[in-house]
């Protein structure tokens, strides 16, 4: 499928079906998101993938938003490695864009795959910490769930609600 129908096509899945993603189609999603590009080429990326019945039941205590998909990526950043050398005192680091377009990689590869996925920034950060054992310096950004969309799967309203181009260009 050409890019610009791919990037039409994906929708955020909120209801997934029970199949499976595989050994394969895990490993092509984190390849995306192993050779997205990153300030400095620093790779600061940390994923942590949840797919046992016990890191899910862990997992849903911190974010109602899995949608019941049989797997989903934690894509975080590690403090200590991303850039932080933007002058002044606006710096923040480069890690929550870094892990953004690794996240954004990662949707557009499971679309591919014909795999539904959504993006959740929904979660609760100290609880995922405390759950998963996750260190201060490793922050988390986005949460992926990934798997087939449930039979009637539908695109949100808020889907269809894009903008004009001439209300976004500036
Ligand atoms: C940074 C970010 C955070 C989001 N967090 C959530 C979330 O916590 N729960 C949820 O149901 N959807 C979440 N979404 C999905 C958006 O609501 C969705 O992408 C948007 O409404 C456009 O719909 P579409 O993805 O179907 O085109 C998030 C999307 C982004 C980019």
């Amino acid at each position: 499928m050409p890019f610009s129908q791919l990037i039409l096509d994906r929708y955020s899945v909120r209801a997934f079906g029970p199949a499976p993603v595989s050994a394969e189609q895990k490993a092509a999603i984190l390849e995306a998101g192993r050779v997205a590009p990153t300030a400095c080429n620093y790779q600061p990326q940390k994923i942590r993938v949840f797919e046992t019945p016990e890191d899910l039941a862990k997992l849903d205590a911190c974010s109602p938003c899995r949608y019941g998909a049989p797997l989903a990526f934690l894509v975080c950043y590690d403090n200590a490695v991303c850039w932080h050398g933007q002058p002044g005192p606006a710096d923040i680091g480069s890690g929550q864009v870094d892990a953004s377009i690794v996240t954004t990689h990662m949707m557009l590869q499971a679309a591919d795959l014909g795999l539904g996925s959504i993006w959740i920034g929904m979660f609760d950060t100290e609880k995922l910490r405390e759950n998963f054992n996750i260190p201060e310096n490793i922050v988390p950004v986005a949460l992926l769930p990934v798997g087939t969309p449930a039979e009637g799967s539908e695109p949100f309203a808020m889907h269809f609600q894009r903008k004009e181009l001439s209300e976004i260009l500036v």
